[in-house]
Protein backbone atom coordinates (compact mmCIF):
# COMPACT_ATOMS: atom_id res chain seq x y z
CA UNK A 1 0.00 0.00 0.00
CA UNK A 2 1.15 3.34 -1.03
CA UNK A 3 1.04 6.44 1.90
CA UNK A 4 -2.03 7.70 2.54
CA UNK A 5 -0.73 11.22 3.96
CA UNK A 6 -2.52 13.17 1.02
CA UNK A 7 -5.93 11.81 1.97
CA UNK A 8 -7.97 14.48 3.86
CA UNK A 9 -11.61 15.82 4.45
CA UNK A 10 -10.44 19.56 3.43
CA UNK A 11 -12.70 20.50 1.10
CA UNK A 12 -11.05 24.01 1.06
CA UNK A 13 -7.68 22.07 -0.24
CA UNK A 14 -9.42 20.36 -3.23
CA UNK A 15 -10.61 23.37 -4.28
CA UNK A 16 -7.52 25.91 -4.16
CA UNK A 17 -5.97 23.19 -6.21
CA UNK A 18 -8.60 22.99 -8.71
CA UNK A 19 -8.53 26.57 -9.31
CA UNK A 20 -4.65 26.41 -9.73
CA UNK A 21 -5.64 24.03 -12.68
CA UNK A 22 -4.47 20.61 -10.42
CA UNK A 23 -6.20 17.14 -10.69
CA UNK A 24 -7.81 15.96 -7.65
CA UNK A 25 -9.80 12.82 -6.66
CA UNK A 26 -12.86 13.43 -5.39
CA UNK A 27 -15.91 11.48 -3.91
CA UNK A 28 -19.05 11.04 -5.40
CA UNK A 29 -22.04 8.74 -4.92
CA UNK A 30 -21.19 6.45 -7.64
CA UNK A 31 -17.37 5.62 -7.60
CA UNK A 32 -14.48 8.21 -6.62
CA UNK A 33 -13.63 10.75 -9.57
CA UNK A 34 -10.11 11.98 -10.89
CA UNK A 35 -10.98 15.60 -11.38
CA UNK A 36 -10.18 18.92 -12.92
CA UNK A 37 -11.40 22.07 -14.01
CA UNK A 38 -13.35 20.93 -17.51
CA UNK A 39 -12.67 24.62 -19.27
CA UNK A 40 -9.27 24.44 -18.70
CA UNK A 41 -7.11 22.56 -21.16
CA UNK A 42 -4.04 21.87 -19.55
CA UNK A 43 -6.00 20.60 -16.04
CA UNK A 44 -8.00 18.19 -18.32
CA UNK A 45 -5.12 16.80 -20.30
CA UNK A 46 -3.19 16.11 -16.62
CA UNK A 47 -6.25 13.55 -16.24
CA UNK A 48 -5.10 11.66 -19.12
CA UNK A 49 -1.94 11.51 -18.60
CA UNK A 50 -2.59 10.66 -14.44
CA UNK A 51 -4.69 7.57 -15.95
CA UNK A 52 -2.99 6.98 -18.66
CA UNK A 53 -5.75 7.40 -21.02
CA UNK A 54 -6.27 7.59 -24.39
CA UNK A 55 -7.52 10.65 -25.62
CA UNK A 56 -9.68 9.37 -28.03
CA UNK A 57 -11.98 8.12 -23.99
CA UNK A 58 -14.29 11.29 -22.89
CA UNK A 59 -14.99 12.33 -20.10
CA UNK A 60 -18.04 13.30 -18.16
CA UNK A 61 -18.45 16.85 -16.73
CA UNK A 62 -19.82 17.39 -13.09
CA UNK A 63 -22.43 20.34 -11.82
CA UNK A 64 -23.64 21.73 -9.16
CA UNK A 65 -26.99 21.71 -10.06
CA UNK A 66 -28.87 20.97 -13.28
CA UNK A 67 -29.63 24.54 -13.54
CA UNK A 68 -26.54 24.64 -14.69
CA UNK A 69 -26.15 22.02 -17.52
CA UNK A 70 -27.74 25.29 -19.88
CA UNK A 71 -24.88 27.03 -19.30
CA UNK A 72 -22.86 24.05 -21.15
CA UNK A 73 -24.92 22.53 -23.50
CA UNK A 74 -27.32 23.78 -26.66
CA UNK A 75 -30.67 22.39 -25.88
CA UNK A 76 -31.97 19.57 -23.12
CA UNK A 77 -34.58 17.51 -24.46
CA UNK A 78 -37.56 17.80 -22.57
CA UNK A 79 -38.22 13.75 -21.55
CA UNK A 80 -34.34 15.02 -19.91
CA UNK A 81 -35.52 18.13 -18.25
CA UNK A 82 -38.79 15.48 -16.52
CA UNK A 83 -35.83 12.53 -15.69
CA UNK A 84 -33.42 15.09 -14.10
CA UNK A 85 -36.23 16.54 -11.89
CA UNK A 86 -36.77 13.07 -10.66
CA UNK A 87 -33.22 11.81 -10.24
CA UNK A 88 -30.75 14.32 -10.04
CA UNK A 89 -28.66 15.05 -8.18
CA UNK A 90 -28.29 11.21 -8.70
CA UNK A 91 -25.96 8.44 -10.65
CA UNK A 92 -27.45 9.52 -14.42
CA UNK A 93 -25.61 11.19 -16.77
CA UNK A 94 -26.98 12.68 -20.19
CA UNK A 95 -25.45 13.20 -23.41
CA UNK A 96 -25.98 16.78 -24.72
CA UNK A 97 -24.68 18.66 -27.62
CA UNK A 98 -21.99 21.10 -26.28
CA UNK A 99 -21.70 24.56 -25.66
CA UNK A 100 -18.18 25.80 -27.36
CA UNK A 101 -17.16 26.60 -24.66
CA UNK A 102 -16.50 22.97 -23.78
CA UNK A 103 -13.11 22.03 -24.67
CA UNK A 104 -12.66 19.14 -27.50
CA UNK A 105 -10.33 17.39 -25.05
CA UNK A 106 -13.13 17.00 -22.60
CA UNK A 107 -15.63 15.31 -25.30
CA UNK A 108 -12.55 14.10 -27.43
CA UNK A 109 -13.94 16.08 -30.13
CA UNK A 110 -17.16 15.01 -30.35
CA UNK A 111 -20.03 17.49 -30.24
CA UNK A 112 -21.58 15.46 -26.82
CA UNK A 113 -20.84 16.44 -23.79
CA UNK A 114 -21.56 13.85 -20.82
CA UNK A 115 -23.21 15.81 -17.91
CA UNK A 116 -23.22 14.94 -14.51
CA UNK A 117 -24.72 16.38 -11.48
CA UNK A 118 -23.54 14.00 -8.35
CA UNK A 119 -25.21 13.47 -5.17
CA UNK A 120 -22.60 13.07 -2.87
CA UNK A 121 -22.76 16.00 -0.26
CA UNK A 122 -18.75 16.65 -0.27
CA UNK A 123 -18.94 17.07 -4.47
CA UNK A 124 -21.53 19.15 -4.13
CA UNK A 125 -20.14 21.22 -1.59
CA UNK A 126 -17.25 21.46 -3.69
CA UNK A 127 -18.68 22.08 -6.55
CA UNK A 128 -20.77 25.14 -5.20
CA UNK A 129 -17.21 26.65 -4.38
CA UNK A 130 -16.04 26.42 -8.04
CA UNK A 131 -17.20 28.49 -10.76
CA UNK A 132 -16.26 25.85 -13.45
CA UNK A 133 -17.71 22.17 -13.83
CA UNK A 134 -15.46 19.41 -13.23
CA UNK A 135 -14.30 17.18 -15.46
CA UNK A 136 -13.92 13.37 -13.60
CA UNK A 137 -13.60 10.33 -14.89
CA UNK A 138 -13.42 7.11 -11.99
CA UNK A 139 -9.87 7.72 -10.63
CA UNK A 140 -8.21 4.24 -11.61
CA UNK A 141 -5.62 3.61 -14.01
CA UNK A 142 -7.76 2.74 -17.52
CA UNK A 143 -9.16 -0.14 -17.44
CA UNK A 144 -9.11 -1.02 -13.96
CA UNK A 145 -11.47 -1.79 -11.38
CA UNK A 146 -12.98 1.75 -10.54
CA UNK A 147 -12.27 2.39 -6.75
CA UNK A 148 -15.09 3.01 -4.03
CA UNK A 149 -12.71 4.09 -1.46
CA UNK A 150 -10.22 6.86 -1.11
CA UNK A 151 -7.42 4.12 -0.19
CA UNK A 152 -8.53 2.58 -3.57
CA UNK A 153 -7.07 5.74 -5.01
CA UNK A 154 -4.20 5.90 -2.98
CA UNK A 155 -3.16 2.78 -3.46
CA UNK A 156 -3.15 2.73 -7.51
CA UNK A 157 -2.52 6.75 -8.50
CA UNK A 158 -1.45 7.90 -4.78
CA UNK A 159 1.99 8.85 -5.74
CA UNK A 160 0.51 10.88 -9.15
CA UNK A 161 -1.79 13.27 -7.11
CA UNK A 162 -1.54 15.92 -4.77
CA UNK A 163 -4.99 15.34 -2.98
CA UNK A 164 -7.17 12.54 -2.15
CA UNK A 165 -10.58 14.26 -0.74
CA UNK A 166 -12.29 11.66 1.55
CA UNK A 167 -15.84 11.28 1.69
CA UNK A 168 -15.97 7.94 2.50
CA UNK A 169 -16.78 4.62 0.53
CA UNK A 170 -19.06 5.47 -1.78
CA UNK A 171 -22.78 4.54 -1.96
CA UNK A 172 -24.15 3.57 -4.90
CA UNK A 173 -20.67 1.54 -6.10
CA UNK A 174 -21.14 1.58 -9.71
CA UNK A 175 -20.60 4.22 -12.11
CA UNK A 176 -24.16 6.36 -13.38
CA UNK A 177 -26.06 5.37 -16.34
CA UNK A 178 -25.31 6.94 -19.52
CA UNK A 179 -28.03 8.01 -21.78
CA UNK A 180 -28.10 9.43 -24.61
CA UNK A 181 -30.84 10.54 -27.71
CA UNK A 182 -30.26 9.49 -31.51
CA UNK A 183 -31.43 11.14 -34.49
CA UNK A 184 -34.96 9.87 -34.01
CA UNK A 185 -35.47 10.92 -31.03
CA UNK A 186 -35.18 7.48 -29.45
CA UNK A 187 -33.34 7.25 -25.71
CA UNK A 188 -30.49 4.82 -25.82
CA UNK A 189 -28.60 3.83 -22.81
CA UNK A 190 -24.83 3.89 -23.52
CA UNK A 191 -23.92 2.01 -20.22
CA UNK A 192 -25.86 0.38 -17.74
CA UNK A 193 -25.30 1.51 -13.89
CA UNK A 194 -26.20 3.31 -10.90
CA UNK A 195 -29.87 4.17 -12.12
CA UNK A 196 -31.64 1.20 -13.36
CA UNK A 197 -33.00 1.29 -16.76
CA UNK A 198 -36.87 0.15 -15.06
CA UNK A 199 -36.73 3.31 -13.25
CA UNK A 200 -35.93 5.36 -16.36
CA UNK A 201 -38.25 3.35 -18.59
CA UNK A 202 -40.73 4.64 -16.05
CA UNK A 203 -40.49 7.99 -17.21
CA UNK A 204 -39.65 7.46 -20.67
CA UNK A 205 -41.04 4.40 -21.85
CA UNK A 206 -39.01 2.12 -23.84
CA UNK A 207 -35.68 3.00 -24.23
CA UNK A 208 -32.85 0.79 -26.67
CA UNK A 209 -29.46 -0.73 -24.86
CA UNK A 210 -26.60 -0.50 -26.67
CA UNK A 211 -24.78 -3.49 -27.17
CA UNK A 212 -21.11 -3.78 -26.28
CA UNK A 213 -18.48 -3.47 -28.91
CA UNK A 214 -15.18 -3.49 -28.56
CA UNK A 215 -14.20 -1.56 -31.71
CA UNK A 216 -14.50 2.14 -32.04
CA UNK A 217 -16.93 2.29 -28.70
CA UNK A 218 -19.50 4.95 -28.47
CA UNK A 219 -18.57 5.78 -24.75
CA UNK A 220 -15.77 3.33 -24.27
CA UNK A 221 -16.84 2.14 -20.52
CA UNK A 222 -18.30 0.00 -23.43
CA UNK A 223 -15.03 -1.93 -23.88
CA UNK A 224 -15.78 -5.21 -22.80
CA UNK A 225 -12.07 -5.81 -20.74
CA UNK A 226 -13.07 -2.99 -18.40
CA UNK A 227 -13.49 -3.10 -14.73
CA UNK A 228 -11.09 -5.92 -14.75
CA UNK A 229 -9.14 -7.29 -12.04
CA UNK A 230 -5.35 -8.90 -12.83
CA UNK A 231 -6.48 -12.16 -11.72
CA UNK A 232 -8.58 -14.31 -13.59
CA UNK A 233 -12.17 -14.04 -13.45
CA UNK A 234 -14.77 -16.76 -14.91
CA UNK A 235 -18.44 -16.55 -14.90
CA UNK A 236 -19.99 -19.81 -13.71
CA UNK A 237 -22.46 -21.67 -11.66
CA UNK A 238 -20.26 -21.32 -8.25
CA UNK A 239 -22.10 -24.44 -6.98
CA UNK A 240 -20.73 -27.01 -8.97
CA UNK A 241 -17.00 -25.89 -9.24
CA UNK A 242 -14.43 -28.04 -11.64
CA UNK A 243 -13.25 -31.09 -9.52
CA UNK A 244 -9.71 -30.54 -10.14
CA UNK A 245 -9.82 -26.97 -8.75
CA UNK A 246 -6.98 -25.90 -5.53
CA UNK A 247 -9.70 -24.53 -3.04
CA UNK A 248 -6.99 -22.85 -1.29
CA UNK A 249 -5.69 -20.65 -4.56
CA UNK A 250 -9.96 -20.52 -5.52
CA UNK A 251 -11.35 -16.74 -5.12
CA UNK A 252 -15.44 -17.06 -5.28
CA UNK A 253 -17.50 -13.68 -5.81
CA UNK A 254 -21.13 -15.24 -4.27
CA UNK A 255 -24.39 -13.03 -4.47
CA UNK A 256 -25.58 -14.33 -1.20
CA UNK A 257 -24.02 -17.30 0.22
CA UNK A 258 -20.88 -18.94 1.01
CA UNK A 259 -19.55 -22.05 -1.53
CA UNK A 260 -18.64 -24.91 0.84
CA UNK A 261 -15.03 -26.19 1.07
CA UNK A 262 -13.26 -22.53 -0.17
CA UNK A 263 -11.59 -20.34 2.45
CA UNK A 264 -14.37 -17.82 3.64
CA UNK A 265 -11.45 -15.34 3.43
CA UNK A 266 -11.11 -15.96 -0.34
CA UNK A 267 -15.56 -15.47 -0.92
CA UNK A 268 -16.76 -12.36 -0.96
CA UNK A 269 -20.74 -12.48 -0.51
CA UNK A 270 -22.33 -9.25 -2.21
CA UNK A 271 -25.62 -9.13 -0.27
CA UNK A 272 -26.68 -11.96 2.64
CA UNK A 273 -29.98 -10.56 2.15
CA UNK A 274 -30.27 -10.80 -1.55
CA UNK A 275 -30.10 -7.07 -1.95
CA UNK A 276 -28.88 -5.46 -5.23
CA UNK A 277 -27.75 -1.91 -3.21
CA UNK A 278 -25.88 -4.35 -1.08
CA UNK A 279 -24.35 -5.87 -3.63
CA UNK A 280 -23.83 -2.96 -6.24
CA UNK A 281 -21.77 -1.47 -2.71
CA UNK A 282 -19.82 -4.40 -2.16
CA UNK A 283 -18.95 -5.38 -6.33
CA UNK A 284 -16.21 -3.26 -6.74
CA UNK A 285 -14.26 -3.59 -3.39
CA UNK A 286 -14.55 -7.17 -3.21
CA UNK A 287 -13.31 -7.84 -6.39
CA UNK A 288 -10.31 -5.60 -5.16
CA UNK A 289 -9.79 -7.54 -2.19
CA UNK A 290 -9.66 -10.95 -4.30
CA UNK A 291 -7.16 -9.14 -6.80
CA UNK A 292 -4.72 -8.55 -3.67
CA UNK A 293 -5.37 -12.12 -2.58
CA UNK A 294 -2.46 -14.87 -3.12
CA UNK A 295 -5.03 -16.91 -5.92
CA UNK A 296 -4.87 -18.26 -9.07
CA UNK A 297 -8.63 -18.06 -10.36
CA UNK A 298 -11.97 -15.87 -9.06
CA UNK A 299 -15.31 -17.79 -9.70
CA UNK A 300 -18.44 -15.43 -9.84
CA UNK A 301 -21.84 -15.81 -10.31
CA UNK A 302 -23.90 -13.76 -11.88
CA UNK A 303 -27.12 -11.94 -9.87
CA UNK A 304 -30.77 -12.14 -11.55
CA UNK A 305 -30.83 -10.08 -13.93
CA UNK A 306 -33.18 -7.03 -13.27
CA UNK A 307 -33.11 -3.83 -11.70
CA UNK A 308 -29.70 -2.72 -10.40
CA UNK A 309 -28.81 -6.42 -10.94
CA UNK A 310 -28.64 -5.65 -14.64
CA UNK A 311 -25.40 -3.46 -14.05
CA UNK A 312 -23.82 -5.64 -11.55
CA UNK A 313 -23.71 -8.66 -14.38
CA UNK A 314 -22.70 -6.40 -17.22
CA UNK A 315 -19.64 -5.22 -14.61
CA UNK A 316 -19.30 -8.67 -13.91
CA UNK A 317 -19.17 -9.62 -17.83
CA UNK A 318 -16.70 -7.22 -18.32
CA UNK A 319 -14.35 -8.31 -15.35
CA UNK A 320 -15.07 -11.70 -16.94
CA UNK A 321 -13.36 -10.71 -20.25
CA UNK A 322 -10.18 -12.35 -21.10
CA UNK A 323 -9.06 -9.74 -24.03
CA UNK A 324 -6.65 -7.54 -20.84
CA UNK A 325 -3.65 -6.42 -22.80
CA UNK A 326 -3.47 -2.69 -24.18
CA UNK A 327 -5.62 -1.09 -21.33
O1 LIG B 1 -20.35 7.49 -12.11
C1 LIG B 1 -19.66 7.98 -12.99
O2 LIG B 1 -20.09 8.26 -14.11
C2 LIG B 1 -18.18 8.25 -12.62
C3 LIG B 1 -18.13 9.36 -11.57
C4 LIG B 1 -16.71 9.78 -11.26
O3 LIG B 1 -18.89 10.43 -12.00
N1 LIG B 1 -17.46 8.62 -13.79
C5 LIG B 1 -17.11 7.72 -14.73
O4 LIG B 1 -16.33 8.27 -15.72
O5 LIG B 1 -17.44 6.56 -14.71
P1 LIG B 1 -15.51 7.39 -16.77
O6 LIG B 1 -14.72 8.38 -17.53
O7 LIG B 1 -14.76 6.36 -16.07
O8 LIG B 1 -16.59 6.80 -17.68
C6 LIG B 1 -17.36 7.69 -18.43
C7 LIG B 1 -17.84 7.08 -19.68
C8 LIG B 1 -16.70 6.70 -20.57
O9 LIG B 1 -16.84 5.39 -21.02
C9 LIG B 1 -16.80 7.72 -21.66
O10 LIG B 1 -16.36 7.23 -22.84
C10 LIG B 1 -18.28 8.04 -21.70
O11 LIG B 1 -18.61 8.06 -20.35
N2 LIG B 1 -18.47 9.35 -22.28
C11 LIG B 1 -18.08 10.51 -21.75
N3 LIG B 1 -18.32 11.52 -22.60
C12 LIG B 1 -18.88 10.96 -23.70
C13 LIG B 1 -19.32 11.49 -24.94
N4 LIG B 1 -19.22 12.79 -25.22
N5 LIG B 1 -19.84 10.63 -25.84
C14 LIG B 1 -19.91 9.30 -25.56
N6 LIG B 1 -19.48 8.76 -24.41
C15 LIG B 1 -18.97 9.57 -23.49
MG1 LIG C 1 -14.00 4.60 -15.74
Amino acid sequence: MSESSFIGHNIDIAATLLRKGEAVAIPTETVYGLGANALNVKAVAKIYQIKQRPTFDPLIIHLSSFDKVSDYVEEIPEVFKVLASKHTPGPITFLLRKKSIIPDLVTAGSSYVAVRIPSHPVIKELLEKLDFPLAAPSANPFGYISPTTAQHVADQLGNKIYYILDGGPCEVGLESTIIGMNDDGKIEVLRKGGLSVEKIQEITGPVIIRDTSTSNPEAPGMLTSHYAPKVPLILANIRELPLNINPERTGIIAFHNFVPKIPHKHQIVLSPSSNFEDAAFHLFAGMRYLDGCDIDVIYAELVPEHDLGIAINDRLRRAAHIEKSGH
